[in-house]
């Protein structure tokens, strides 16, 4: 039989929702630190197809998800363009803030990734490793998500420079302005880098676009919405048998158009949308990935118990995919981990079906 997230994304009757975590590769697993360690640095780890394909591996090991993701970051990206990227401990990513003209130029896309490669290796030793059953997930940022990291220089909390950017270039005369350029670009390096994890094994892509919230209306529709339409179209045209879920964090009711507008297979939601919304009106319209509150799942017991089968509940009667609204945190016990897992598995759709 087909893997369990695949039949579920394609609306096939399954006996249970499959289910993975944003982020379950990662700080909260001692078998992560003691590999990163290790390699020396988080940019060290992603590069090192050996280390990075078993840091993909060891949740799966641990708690049985049906999906792994590839273990990267989606910041690799501006890296291979030619911007330089840092990862400092408690930081988080420092990059050389492009904010011009004169600093998009130092960016070039030659049309392919070579010094992606090791990342490419990762995949595909993951894929050979991997049980049948279980499907590996490639992924990307989206070009707005990437942009916010490379032209604030770091994590952000107003967005002011890649936001006046983004204003600043929708009433440009043409229509030409260098965020404008930028984003194309990034379109482009984007089909190219997803295209080639589906050739080296990815079975499905995610494309994460963590700060989608931030644009107000209609900045959503021209920078978070294009975008994505133009990868979705250009990778299915490519990949046709390869899902694509789309994660608009943060995108309210915007979610809807954004299913309707990129024909992504699957919309993450985060734990702020309602789940009979999104029984409502995204199932209809596409597979649902989500969304526990991963503080739920720090602080484990009755409370993440009676969450986990509320949203089962209330998703279950549809195309769905559990997960958590945002990524794991670095705080959380890996036994919460493991009772989720158990919660999940023990879910029996058989009376939702038959009472349809
Ligand atoms: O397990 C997985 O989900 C696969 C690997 C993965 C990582 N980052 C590893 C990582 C994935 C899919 C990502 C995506 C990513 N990276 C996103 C989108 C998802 C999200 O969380 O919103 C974003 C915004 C980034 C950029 C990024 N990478 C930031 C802001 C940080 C610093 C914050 C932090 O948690 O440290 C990272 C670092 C990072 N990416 C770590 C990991 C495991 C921690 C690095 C370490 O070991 O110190």
């Amino acid at each position: 039989m087909r893997p369990l997230m695949l039949r579920a994304l394609a609306g096939e009757p399954v006996e249970r929702p499959p289910f993975w975590l944003m982020r379950q590769a990662g700080r909260y697993l001692p078998e992560y630190r003691a590999l990163r360690t290790e390699a020396g640095s988080f940019l060290n780890l992603c590069f090192d197809p050996a280390r990075a394909a078993e840091v993909t591996l060891q949740p799966i090991r641990r708690f049985g998800m049906d999906a792994a993701i590839l273990f990267s970051d989606i910041l690799v990206v501006p890296l291979a363009l030619g911007q330089s990227v840092r990862f400092e401990s408690g930081e988080g990513p420092v990059l050389d803030a492009i904010d011009d003209e004169a600093g998009l130029r130092r960016l070039e896309f030659v049309g392919s990734f070579e010094s992606l490669r090791p990342v490419y290796e990762t995949v595909r030793r993951v894929r050979a490793t991997l049980e049948p059953d279980k499907v590996l997930i490639g992924f990307a940022g989206s070009p707005w998500t990437v942009a916010t990291y490379m032209v604030e220089g770091s994590t952000s909390k107003q967005f002011s420079r890649v936001k006046r950017a983004a204003f600043a270039a929708e009433t440009a005369r043409g229509g030409d302005h260098w965020f404008a350029r930028l984003i194309d670009m990034l379109v482009e390096a984007t089909i190219v880098h997803l295209s080639a994890q589906a050739e080296a094994g990815a079975q499905i892509v995610q494309l994460f676009d963590t700060w989608s919230g931030v644009l107000p209306d209609p900045s959503f529709a021209r920078w978070s919405i294009e975008p994505t339409a133009r990868i979705v179209g250009e990778f299915k045209k490519l990949w046709p048998g390869v899902p694509v879920i789309g994660f608009p964090r943060g995108a309210g009711l915007r979610a809807a158009d954004y299913v309707r507008e990129t024909a992504v297979d699957a919309v993450g939601c985060d734990s702020a949308v309602p789940c009979s919304w999104a029984a409502r009106v995204l199932q209809p319209l596409a597979a649902v990935q989500g969304n526990l509150d991963p503080q739920l799942l720090v602080l484990g017991g009755v409370a993440m118990r009676e969450a986990t089968l509320r949203i089962l509940g209330a998703l279950c009667g549809g195309k769905f995919i559990f997960n958590l609204g945002h990524g794991v945190e670095q705080e959380t016990p890996p036994e919460h981990v493991a009772e989720l897992a158990a919660i999940v598995r023990g879910w029996n759709n058989a009376p939702i079906q038959a009472a349809r």
